[in-house]
C-alpha cells in the first residue's frame, strides 16, 4: 500500500516535469500561445490594493517561471519589493531568474528550488500568498491542509490570499474514451476545498470566490488527453 503511494507520486511528478518542462523550455514568457502569455487576471486586479504601500513582501508557491511574479514586480511603484518563488523544478527556478534579469527586477525576485510541502510559510511574513494552480501538487491531503494553516498565518495584517486550484479532475483518451489517470496529486471534490477554505480563511474579507468548468485537450505520452477540471478561484484579506 505504503509502495504504491510512492510509486503513484513518482509517476505523476515525473510526468509534470515531463510536460513542464517542455513549456518552459519551448516557450518564452508574455510570447507565447500558452498560458506564458500572461499573467491571470486575478493578479492583474489585485496590483491597486498595493497602491498605497511602500514595501510589499510575497510569497509565490509553484512560481513556474515567473508568469505572475515577473508582473507584481514590474507593477509595483513602491520602494522595496521582495518574492519569494517556490518551484518544485529546478529548470523553472533558472528560467524565472533569467526572466526576472531580462525584465530588470532581478533585485526583486528570490527563487527558491523547494516543494511547496517542504516550504515553511513563517508566521506574518507576507502582504500577498499566491499559488495558482499549485496546491493540488502537494504530496497528500493532510500536507494540502497544514499548507492551508500556514498559508492563514504567514499573511501580514490586511494582506492578500489568492488561490487557483484544480478540483475533480477526469481525464479521457480522446481517442479511446478510456479513462486516464489525472496528473494531480491531490484531487478533491470542490466542496471540500471549499470546506477548507471557509475553514482557514473564516472571517477574512472574500474578494473573490467562484468555481469554473473548465474543459480542453492535452498531450499526454504520444496521446491526447480531454481534461476536465472545476477550477475554484479564491481571494481573501485578512
Ligand atoms: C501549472 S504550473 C503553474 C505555474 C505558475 N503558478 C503559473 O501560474 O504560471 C504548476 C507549477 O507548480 C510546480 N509544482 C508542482 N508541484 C509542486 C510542488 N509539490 N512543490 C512546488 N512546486 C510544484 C510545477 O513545477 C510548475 O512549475
Amino acid at each position: 500500500m505504503i509502495e504504491n503511494t510512492v510509486e503513484r507520486l513518482r509517476r505523476i511528478r515525473q510526468n509534470e516535469a515531463n510536460s513542464h518542462i517542455d513549456v518552459y523550455t519551448h516557450e518564452k514568457l508574455y510570447d507565447s500561445d500558452t498560458w506564458l502569455k500572461k499573467p491571470i487576471k486575478t493578479v492583474q486586479d489585485l496590483m491597486s490594493s498595493f497602491s498605497g504601500y511602500k514595501e510589499l513582501r510575497v510569497l509565490d508557491l509553484g512560481s513556474g517561471v515567473g508568469r505572475n511574479s515577473i508582473y507584481i514586480a514590474e507593477s509595483f511603484q513602491g520602494e522595496t519589493c521582495s518574492i519569494d518563488c517556490v518551484d518544485l523544478l529546478d529548470v523553472a527556478i533558472e528560467i524565472l531568474e533569467k526572466n526576472a534579469a531580462e525584465h530588470n527586477v532581478g533585485n526583486r525576485i528570490n527563487g527558491i528550488v523547494k516543494a511547496i510541502e517542504d516550504f515553511h510559510v513563517a508566521e506574518e511574513s507576507y502582504d500577498l500568498i499566491l499559488a495558482v494552480s499549485a496546491l493540488e501538487h502537494i504530496d497528500s491531503e493532510r500536507h494540502f491542509t497544514d499548507k492551508l494553516s500556514e498559508i492563514s498565518q504567514g499573511i501580514r495584517d490586511g494582506g492578500i490570499v489568492c488561490l487557483v486550484i484544480n478540483s475533480e479532475v477526469t481525464e479521457i483518451d480522446s481517442a479511446t474514451e478510456k479513462a486516464l489517470e489525472p496528473n494531480y496529486e491531490v484531487n478533491l471534490k470542490s466542496e471540500q476545498i471549499l470546506k477548507y477554505l471557509d475553514e482557514f480563511f473564516g472571517g477574512w474579507t472574500i474578494i473573490k470566490k467562484n468555481t469554473t468548468d473548465q474543459k480542453y485537450n492535452i498531450p499526454r505520452d504520444g496521446i491526447t488527453s480531454r481534461l476536465s477540471t472545476k477550477v475554484i478561484s479564491f481571494v481573501a484579506q485578512k
